[in-house]
């Protein structure tokens, strides 16, 4: 998929998420549409889901579409630790080069992670989602599932 091709699905399911989730402010129902709609979206998405931030320093699972994936990760671990506790989108070109990675599929090549953060910088969940296919991520996921992202916090936080 060209990167014109790619962002102009990204519009397409931005809007219908927008459209969605207009008015709620339920942050499992806002993950579970978003993570329909975006796995709905693209082939080379594997697995495509939530993991909540529910103690200090603790991701437990949340909505998602795929095979099941790991029920607890603390930050310490893999690549959805990695994004809550540096707050910082991860993109894994490789995943098999990644210290630490979880394997919750054999599928998985590549995977990206964006931290959900709330306006007041409440760490809320991190979206994860893997590929079957290397180096499936670039920067136009990046932006706009860091855009989508914020859209969520924002929307669970009532704006
Ligand atoms: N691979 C992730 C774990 C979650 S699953 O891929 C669904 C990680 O290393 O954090």
């Amino acid at each position: 998929m060209s990167p014109t091709d790619k962002q102009q699905v990204y519009e397409a399911v931005s809007q219908r998420v927008e459209a969605l989730i207009a008015g709620e402010t339920d942050l499992i129902a806002i993950m579970a549409t978003v993570a329909c709609e975006l796995h709905r979206a693209f082939d080379s998405f594997d697995w495509t889901g939530f993991y909540r931030v529910v103690a200090p320093g603790l991701l437990k699972i949340g909505p998602y579409q795929g095979t099941h994936g790991c029920l607890t990760i603390p930050f310490e671990r893999g690549v959805c630790g990695a994004a809550a506790r540096l707050r910082q989108t991860q993109v894994v070109p490789d995943v098999r080069q990644f210290p630490g990675y979880i394997a919750c599929s054999s599928s998985s090549q590549s995977e990206i992670v964006i931290p959900v953060i709330t306006p007041d910088g409440t760490l809320l969940a991190v979206l994860d989602i893997d590929s079957d296919r290397l180096a499936a991520f670039d920067e136009v996921d990046r932006m706009n599932l860091e855009k989508i992202c914020a859209g969520i916090a924002a929307a669970y936080s009532g704006g």
